[in-house]
């Protein structure tokens, strides 16, 4: 009885959602739940079809683009392009093919206002395939999974997203909410978790795991760009990440930037309640000499490390030429109960900034990290930590 009755909880919670919506399955526009009919091609004429014409409110799940439960391939990209106020409810399990020519973004969501993209299903990108062996020089172009270009008020919640053969979730615009989900990578380079720039956006209750340990911190002492956490892209002004677990990760970053004389402005960003572990780096600000522009007012509260390389790490030089332009500006940095442990060979806080324009107001309070070299500091000023010259 006791289980009859706990499985009706389960299958109740399942139901979705309760007010009156119009459900446009890909069933009726040709999808086929054999895991080898592409999925692509009903996604997009379900959509023009059917959602497209009868969203009428501006409430995102009255009209539902319904992948039901059963398996199904996607191999080729799809864009939906200028639309507002619907859902994209994934039931199913999707499978991505490996197809050396297949490139792009698997689901992009364009100029859109209000989407939500919502489970319980799960989208399994079969990433090892393209690196076997975590082999970092094959297929570069390989695709990535969801996109969110120029979109407002987005929400992404309670998928799965396992392995994508490149980067999992990039939302980029304003006001946007990822939340209580997970993604579960290997260990093939370049498969952030979440890349995020805009205004206030807003990242909560997600998991960002790695999976394996091969190739942790296996090359030379440098920091491999395998899976960074939740990342924050420029531009950017007002950013919240709370919440969060990072594990096998290269940690939550803000950048890099790019090369070539990327205009940066990243300012008014919180990470709050953050669990890293057997990481590359903890939190790092990174950035290429070349950067033009400011990095400001970046609020760290509350992160437990554990294993991580390089726990609180800020540099200009991350990548690039090495030439010391100057014209990068990281100031009024708070680090607040940072607690845990690094790795033996590495200092707790390493700050490299420019000598034109040094790192100013960086701030630590109840940083307590074990297991690390000494700390290191160049063109950088601050309070609270042992060796960090005051501003
Ligand atoms: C679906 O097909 C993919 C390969 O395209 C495979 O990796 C996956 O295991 C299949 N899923 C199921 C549930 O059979
Ligand atoms: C710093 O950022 C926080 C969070 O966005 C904001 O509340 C605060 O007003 C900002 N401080 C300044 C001086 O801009």
């Amino acid at each position: 009885m006791l289980a009859l009755a706990s499985l009706l909880a389960l299958a109740l919670t399942f139901v979705s959602p309760a007010a009156a919506f119009i459900e446009c399955s890909v069933l009726d526009y040709g999808a086929v739940a054999d895991n080898t009919t592409d999925l692509g091609p009903a996604l997009t004429k379900a959509w023009e079809q059917c959602v497209i014409p009868q969203v009428t409110t501006t409430v995102a799940d009255n009209v539902l683009l319904y992948v039901p439960a059963g398996n199904y391939l996607l191999a080729s990209t799809v864009t939906f392009n200028g639309a507002a106020n619907w859902n994209l409810h994934i039931a199913g399990d999707i499978f991505l093919p490996f197809n050396p020519s297949l490139t792009g973004t698997m689901l992009t969501f364009e100029n859109c206002q209000n989407i939500l993209l919502n489970g319980p299903g799960s989208i399994f990108g079969n990433g090892y395939r393209y690196r076997p062996g975590g082999d970092l020089t094959l297929y570069p172009s390989r695709p990535r999974l969801i996109r969110f270009q120029d979109c407002n008020d987005c929400e992404i919640t309670a998928v799965t997203l396992y392995d994508a053969p490149q980067f999992h979730v990039t939302i980029i615009g304003n006001n946007n909410e990822a939340h209580d989900m997970a993604i579960i990578a290997s260990h093939i380079g370049e498969t952030d978790g979440f890349d995020m720039s805009g205004n206030n956006n807003y990242v909560h209750d997600v998991s960002v795991e790695n999976g394996d340990e091969v190739g942790f911190f296996a090359v030379s002492d440098t920091i491999v760009n395998v899976l960074q956490c939740v990342t924050v892209k420029t531009p950017t002004n007002g950013f919240v990440a709370e919440r969060i677990t990072c594990k096998w990760t290269a940690g939550c970053n803000i950048g890099s930037f790019g090369d070539t004389n990327t205009a940066v402005n990243v300012q008014n960003v919180v990470y709050s309640d953050v669990t890293i572990s057997n990481s590359d780096a903890g939190i790092m600000i990174k950035a290429y000499p070349d950067n033009i522009g400011t990095v400001k007012n970046i609020t760290y509260n509350n992160f437990q490390m554990s294993a991580a390389a390089y726990p609180l790490y800020i540099s200009a030089f991350w990548a690039g030429n090495g030439v010391d332009t100057g014209k990068l500006s990281i100031s009024d940095v708070t680090f607040n109960t940072i607690t845990g442990t690094g790795t033996p060979t590495r200092p707790a806080v390493l700050l490299d900034c420019n000598k034109a324009t040094p790192c100013e107001n960086i701030k630590f309070n109840g940083v307590s990290l074990t297991d690390t070299k000494a700390n290191s500091f160049t063109n950088a000023c601050g309070s609270g930590v042992t060796g960090i010259p005051a501003c």
